[in-house]
């Protein structure tokens, strides 16, 4: 009857080898409850060993039970080995070479809107004027109200803006930066003279239009200052900024807070002045809008408009830029396709 005691070694033989070659915990298990699990074949043989002769009982139990120990040993160590390839390869997916030369980001640059603004600042600076800034989310106070331009006035319907609701109407995104003129002179007794570059938004939208674009205010106030000092200012920056020879034009105009106004246009350099898409068939692009600041807002801001004049002026920095680098559509800055904005 040596069949028991063979169908022990065979057990063994077995699972051990499926024991060595298992990958996962879950085949572990699998393998001890079949050969050496409370109801596996090994259990099933003790349990029958009282059925057995004496002599076969001693041999065939004792080869059983250290078959079993043998077997739950190896059980351990195969489950350690699983458990030490796991983090070997969890290790290596996350290795990272050190030594490794570093990648290389390749260099960027400012926008071209930046670039502008700040070359127009820098012309400024030149001419003495101090730059300040003010909130892009303004009331409606200091873009309207104090720039002369009274609630339903008519003025109000070309700029047309983003208003925050449930605040009554009263705060709104800035159509434009001169209600830092308003902020400015609140602060500041004259002789001032100031730019204040900013973000405005509008409700606008073609070739030449953007909701949101940017402008560069400016404006001086003092003793006997005279529409000749805003001529002679513009045209000196129109010159450092697009040349000698480009066409500049002052073209008579309208603004409540300023009386006389005037608007600059400069020579549309898409078309060379024949008339295009861009200047509407015009052969000029209009640049900035300017004029002697009315005494109305003098009186907001507690200026004697007896003793002081003063100019002031708002420009289109997206215009600026499209003259400059001979740009079509002001869509173009704001797409941030690389194609574009690596040509500057
Ligand atoms: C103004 O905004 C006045 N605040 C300018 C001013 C300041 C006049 C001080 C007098 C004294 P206007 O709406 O014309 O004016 O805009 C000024 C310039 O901003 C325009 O000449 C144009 O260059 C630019 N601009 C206006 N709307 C847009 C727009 N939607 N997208 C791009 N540029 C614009
Ligand atoms: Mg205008």
């Amino acid at each position: 009857m040596g069949d028991l005691a063979s169908k022990v070694e065979e057990i063994r033989s077995e699972a051990e080898e499926k024991l060595r070659s298992a990958t996962t915990e879950k085949e572990l298990l699998e393998i001890k409850g079949k050969y050496f699990g409370r109801k596996g074949a090994l259990s099933e043989i003790l349990r029958s060993l009282p059925t057995l002769p004496v002599e076969e009982r001693r041999v065939v139990g004792q080869k059983a039970n250290e078959t079993r120990k043998f077997l739950e040993s190896l059980f351990d160590e195969s489950l350690e080995r699983i458990k030490e390839e796991a983090r070997k390869r969890k290790a290596a997916a996350s290795f990272v070479d050190v030594t490794l030369p570093g990648g290389m980001l390749p260099p960027g640059h400012r926008h071209p809107i930046t670039a502008t603004m700040e070359e127009i600042n820098r012309v400024f600076s030149r001419l003495g004027f101090t730059i300040f800034g003010g909130p892009d989310i303004e009331t409606d106070y200091y873009n309207f109200e104090a720039l002369n331009i009274p609630k339903e006035h008519p003025a109000r319907d070309m700029q047309d803006t983003f208003y925050v609701e449930n605040l009554d109407r009263d705060i709104l995104l800035r159509t434009h930066t001169s209600p830092i003129q308003i902020r400015v002179m609140e602060k500041l007794k004259p002789p001032v003279r100031v730019i204040a570059p900013g973000t405005v938004y509008r409700c606008d939208s073609d070739v030449t239009h953007s909701p949101m674009f940017h402008q560069v205010e400016g404006f001086a106030v003092d003793r006997d200052i005279t529409f000749a000092d805003l001529k002679g200012v513009l045209t000196e920056f129109c010159a450092l900024m697009f040349g000698q020879d480009r066409g500049v034009r002052f073209r008579p105009s309208y603004f409540p807070f300023t009386e006389p106004s005037a608007e600059v246009d400069i020579e549309c350099v898409i078309c060379g002045g024949e008339g295009c898409r861009v200047c509407s068939e015009t052969g000029w692009l209009e640049i900035l809008g300017c004029g002697m600041i009315d005494p109305e807002v003098f009186r907001y801001v507690g200026y004697d408009p007896e003793e002081f004049s003063g100019f002031a002026f708002g420009m289109g920095v997206e215009r600026i830029a499209m003259l400059r680098h001979g740009i079509g559509d002001i869509r173009l800055f704001f797409e941030n396709d690389l194609r574009f904005l690596t040509q500057f």
